[in-house]
């Protein structure tokens, strides 16, 4: 599949999620109803969540049609979920655009989440099916419960790669997770091939989250739109920073240690050198390996799928997150 026709895909899904919009906003044009679904609209996001949940219903014989109003919950969790994180993490920017705390401040952003919230368990009570609400619903208990073990680890000294896939599993597979299985169960998919879309959404959203981490000390603010270095700044145990405090020297160590407990700001100087201490000690080769792995897991858990269009594209989503990460930290980096 050619990435125009995952733009199709993502330009079908937002015209969907306008229409759901439109017809609340005309229901009720409240204040904060508006600020919450406008923003959501005009920032849009990458949609990889919703899309593969409609492709997965699609990849298993279904109707897109069938996991729609699933794929738009899942797509408001989600940013229900990021309107919260950008609270936690002092976030400024999104999406190239000022994070809800940064435009309303901090309580009406906390409402917002929580009405977003909302919104999506009405979409997905929608849907119909007793399974799938449970399986999404258990999807929102570990997003939390992930976001909150990262939380704690920041304090820890040394966290571990154990720990990592933990939140990594709980904070952003789930939510990879709860689409691909929501749309092959509405799409009336078998066990076998339940299980397998299960998997795939596990292991792509586990690689999505060490791309992420990637880019946040690699990224360009330009394409990414936040800014660098801000997992540094929050003293967050990415991957990378795992890797390098058991593959740097003693005072690289000591460095990077001082930077995540926040002795003091860092600034551009210390990313700039956090960053240097990460390549020289392998560990932005090494997430990339590492997200390349659980990239090609995704794709063999679907490989036994009839093949089809929608499968083509599940594949393809897989293989293009890896590509647009390697082409952003080639050369430069490695
Ligand atoms: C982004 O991660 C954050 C998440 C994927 C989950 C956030 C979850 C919560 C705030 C708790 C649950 C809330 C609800 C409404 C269920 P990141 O900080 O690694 O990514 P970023 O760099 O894009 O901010
Ligand atoms: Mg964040």
């Amino acid at each position: 599949m050619k990435e125009r026709l995952f733009h199709e895909e993502v330009l079908y899904f937002n015209q969907k999620l306008g229409e759901v919009i439109e017809q609340k906003l005309l229901e009720c044009n409240h204040e904060i109803l508006r600020d919450a679904l406008t923003y959501i609209q005009e920032t849009g996001g990458k949609r990889l969540r919703p899309i593969i949940c409609l492709l997965s219903a699609e990849a298993v014989g279904g109707s897109r049609e069938k996991a729609l109003s699933t794929a738009i919950a899942i797509e408001l969790l989600h940013n229900a979920s990021l309107v919260h994180d950008d609270i936690i993490d002092e976030n400024d920017i999104r999406r190239k655009n000022p994070s809800n705390p940064a435009r309303y401040g901090e309580k009406k952003a906390i409402i917002i989440g929580d009405l977003l919230f909302g919104l999506s368990c009405e979409m997905l009570a929608r849907c119909g099916v007793p399974e799938v609400v449970s399986l999404v619903s258990n999807a929102v208990a570990d997003i939390a419960m992930g976001e909150y073990l990262e939380f704690t680890l920041r304090t820890l000294q040394e966290a571990n790669l154990h720990s990592y896939m933990e939140v990594a599993e709980l904070k952003t597979a789930a939510t990879f997770m709860a689409s691909a299985e929501a749309g092959a169960v509405l799409g009336g998919g078998n066990e076998v091939e339940i299980e397998n879309l299960r998997t795939y959404g596990k292991n792509l959203g586990v690689a999505f989250q060490i791309q992420d981490d990637i880019l946040d000390i690699c990224g360009d603010p330009a394409n990414t739109g936040k800014p660098v270095g801000l997992d540094i700044k929050n003293g967050e145990q990415t991957l990378l920073v795992i890797h390098a405090l058991h593959h740097s020297n003693e005072s690289e160590k000591e460095y990077i240690k001082a930077i995540l407990s926040r002795e003091r700001d860092p600034g551009i100087f210390d990313i700039n050198r956090v960053r240097s201490i990460l390549v020289d000690a392998g560990s932005i080769e090494y997430a990339l390996q590492l997200a390349e792995e659980f990239v090609r897991t995704a794709r063999n858990c679907i490989a036994g799928l009839e093949d089809s269009e929608a499968k083509q594209k599940l594949q393809f989503i897989a293989q293009f997150s890896m590509e647009r990460i390697k082409i952003h930290v080639s050369n430069t980096f490695i």
